[in-house]
């Protein structure tokens, strides 16, 4: 074990790589105990000054060293502390180094491994450096070509990246495999996968028609299991291209699934790694979560082909250049997939779960951190999920077309290269003709922006003015805040509905505007506005923000029926249930009765029983907001109060909409033969809300229609919601 403390690496410190390694030459002698490694790097001087060359090893029993065929005698290298060091080398040379590493006692899984008797490897975000001497760097980009070795038995299938130049048998029942990888890539995107393994073929053309051959490999078996993910590969490429414009650039690209792995998935060049859970699906075992969470990892992997393959990072601390990027953009093609409105709820929820918690508490840090001390305790939330909206604000303020332009100039200037955080904003702000200096406060400011809003109307002069402040509370080594540039998204609901048409400053701004909040206080003022309108703020979650605004109870309700934005009318309804839920929790703390408001029944009546939203939908309103967040809204959590308010709440609705979620829950009770669709999901979706409501009323009847539901299910999705309620609420019959 390690007692000290690891070096703080900081942005400030960045250097460029003395030394370019050109080619990366790598032979495999794979055995389970006893791999060898010979790496031929073809290396070249880029800084004059520089006199040795430091490669990364760690690990490794260092077995042979040559410069351009010459053994290097003790003398003239080290080995120290997981650096292999050279005192001189010439402006250009190759050096190969012959390493034995022991894949089987690896379970640090990172570097070469073994799962379930497959080899395999893990490679981001510093692992390459236990598989060989290297520059393992991320802005060290290099052409591979790897030869692989096995016993054929027991490793009939041999992969890395790229394309298979070469393959034939051994003596002593061994055999041999060759790939060649044409893109230049760091180090973090090599992988190897070798074992007995089966696999499912597909095919895809893409729009330019180039025949990719597609495979999925799982362990043998469970080939049926993967189709799912076979059909949400092929709608992530057709995706790619026809709101991205980006093609596929290899005519091979492997899936290769094992049962071993720290995270969800891998994005390697031509030869992602995902852990099965992320792959296998069946009806039986899968949920409609599960199967939406494949779909979305499959097309995050992938999309990381052009946003993080083709062009990367310059360094670590760039790592939401492509993964907040590569979030936005698988979040943006399961909302072309299902249901948008559904699919921002949901990460907005996420967010607040436990992205805001991370930017409130002792580990808050911004979307591009400036030091670290271990990488791979960065892949945070805050990277993630906070760098994906600060992706989505980009879009906000420039609109898809703009977007798209930005997204264009920004792979023609840096397709092939390792660049940063700032050249991806100059590229949107250059091919777009704007300004983003203030906006790239976002990426380097830590916290959540507390935003107040205040509106006033003006019925004499016919304005409306909304009055604005902001404040990032302190963060750790962050006292001092500046002002954001916050766009907000508005528009003005008119009384009998609909929205009114927006003119500020004399300008025309339709019916649906973003404001540019970049000061401490600002007013924006609204003319030409006949009616008392009600705003609706941060529409689709613009804004990554806590928004305060006052509005009564009867604002929430009128915003709950008539706002036209989903994700802002799913939010008064959440705040709405909120502020009542707090208000019944006080009461229960007086040790008085619990009231639920029937304003607020009626709303969520009339919300169940509109055909015009979809069902998916429907049901996230149906969904009161959950005992942790309720919790979150408190000085001091009394648990058994939330739990007491939100059942109180629940059994309030039930009774006073008996009729109502009874007629909605059997008229989508039929099984019809089950398809992990959109459409199906969102119709159990609504279905299991509606049971959810219906058991918590404390009927018999509905009791049985829960064991009915458990015991007739034809899938994982019924089974699991009929279980869930009959645990709950203590209701499992006695056989
Ligand atoms: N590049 C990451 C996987 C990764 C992260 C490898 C850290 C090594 C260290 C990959 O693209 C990723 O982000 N995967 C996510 C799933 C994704 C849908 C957000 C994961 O594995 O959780
Ligand atoms: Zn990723």
């Amino acid at each position: 074990m390690k007692t000290e403390q690891p070096p703080v690496i900081r942005l400030s410190d960045y250097t460029a790589p003395a030394f370019r390694i050109e080619r990366t030459d790598l032979t495999f002698d794979l055995d389970p105990e006893r791999t060898l490694v010979e790496a031929r790097l073809d290396i070249a001087r880029t800084d004059g000054d520089a006199q040795s060359l430091a490669l990364d090893a760690e690990g490794m029993e260092l077995l042979d060293l040559q410069l351009d065929g010459r053994a290097l005698d003790a003398a003239e290298f080290r080995l120290d502390q997981d650096v292999l060091s050279i005192a001189e080398v010439p402006e250009r040379f190759t050096l190969s180094a012959k390493v034995a590493i022991d894949p089987q006692s690896n379970t640090r899984l990172e570097g070469l491994y073994r799962s379930n008797g497959v080899f395999c490897t893990q490679c981001e975000a510093e692992g390459f450096r236990r598989i060989a001497p290297s520059i393992d760097r991320p802005d060290m980009l290099s052409r591979y070509r790897v030869t692989i070795r096995a016993d054929k038995a027991s490793c009939p299938v041999l992969l890395s990246n790229g394309n298979l130049v070469d393959s034939g048998d051994l003596e002593g029942g061994r055999h041999y495999a060759v790939w060649e990888d044409p893109f230049p890539k760091p180090s973090y995107l090599f992988a190897l996968v070798a074992g007995d393994l089966a696999w499912i073929p597909d095919r895809f053309t893409t729009k330019s028609g180039r025949d990719v051959d597609l495979r999925i490999y799982v362990e043998h078996g469970n080939e049926a299991r993967a189709r799912y993910a076979m059909e949400a590969l092929k709608r992530s490429m057709r995706w790619d291209e026809e709101r991205f414009g980006l093609e596929y650039d290899l005519d091979i690209f492997n899936i290769v699934a094992v049962s071993d792995f720290n995270m969800g998935a891998m994005e390697n060049k031509s030869l992602n790694v995902f852990n099965a859970k992320y792959i296998l699906a069946d009806p039986e075992t899968a949920t409609d979560a599960d199967f939406a969470a494949i779909e979305s990892i499959v097309g995050h992997e992938y999309f990381h082909n052009w946003t993080g393959n083709r062009i990367t990072c310059r360094d670590w601390f760039q790592l939401s250049l492509k993964e907040g990027l590569t979030v936005f953009r698988d979040q943006e093609f399961t909302a072309d997939m299902r249901s948008r409105p559904v699919k921002r709820i949901q990460d907005v929820r996420m967010l607040r779960a436990r992205q805001f918690p991370e930017d409130a508490g002792p580990l808050a840090h911004p979307v591009r951190p400036d030091s670290y001390m271990e990488i791979n305790n960065f892949y945070t939330a805050t990277v993630y999920e906070k760098g994906a909206e600060v992706i989505r604000m980009l879009h906000a303020l420039l609109g898809e077309e703009g977007f798209q332009k930005g997204m264009r100039r920004y792979i023609e200037r840096h397709d092939g290269q390792a660049v940063t955080c700032d050249d991806f904003v100059a590229a949107m702000a250059g091919a777009n003709d704007v300004d983003l200096d203030h906006f790239k406060l976002w990426y380097s400011q830590a916290g959540t922006p507390e935003v107040t809003a205040e509106g006033h109307y003006d019925g004499a002069a016919k304005t409306y003015s909304l009055s604005l402040t902001q404040r990032t509370p302190p963060t750790p080594g962050q006292a001092k805040k500046s002002p954001l540039m916050i766009p907000l998204s508005v528009a003005l609901i008119d009384p009998e509905g609909g929205n009114q048409t927006l003119t500020l400053a004399g300008e025309d701004r339709g019916e649906e505007t973003v404001l540019h909040l970049t000061q401490d206080r600002q007013t924006f003022t609204f003319e030409n506005v006949p009616r008392a309108p009600k705003p609706s703020l941060n529409r689709g979650f613009s804004a990554p923000v806590r928004l305060t605004q006052p509005l009564a109870r009867t604002d929430l309700a009128f915003l709950m029926a008539e706002d036209t934005d989903p994700f802002a009318r799913w939010e008064a309804g959440q705040q709405y249930a909120c502020d009542l839920l707090l208000e019944m929790i006080e009461a229960i703390g007086r040790g008085e009765a619990a009231e639920a408001d029937p304003a607020f029944v009626e709303a969520m009546g009339r919300t169940l029983t509109n055909d015009d939203l979809d069902e998916a939908f429907r049901a996230q309103v149906m969904v009161l907001p959950s005992e942790e967040y309720i919790g979150e809204q408190m000085k001091t959590v009394d648990v058994d109060a939330i739990h007491a308010a939100r059942e109180t709440l629940k059994r309030a609705i039930a009774d006073r909409l008996y009729d109502d979620l009874l007629a909605a829950y059997e008229g989508r009770r039929d099984n019809e033969p089950f398809a992990p669709t959109a459409e199906q999901a969102g119709r159990r979706a609504l279905k299991n809300a509606c049971l959810g409501l219906l058991v918590a009323s404390g009927t018999a009847d509905s009791a049985e229609l829960a064991r009915l539901q458990y015991d007739t299910a034809n899938n994982m999705t019924d089974r699991m919601a009929a279980m869930a309620l009959l645990t709950a609420y203590g209701l499992l019959r006695r056989r």
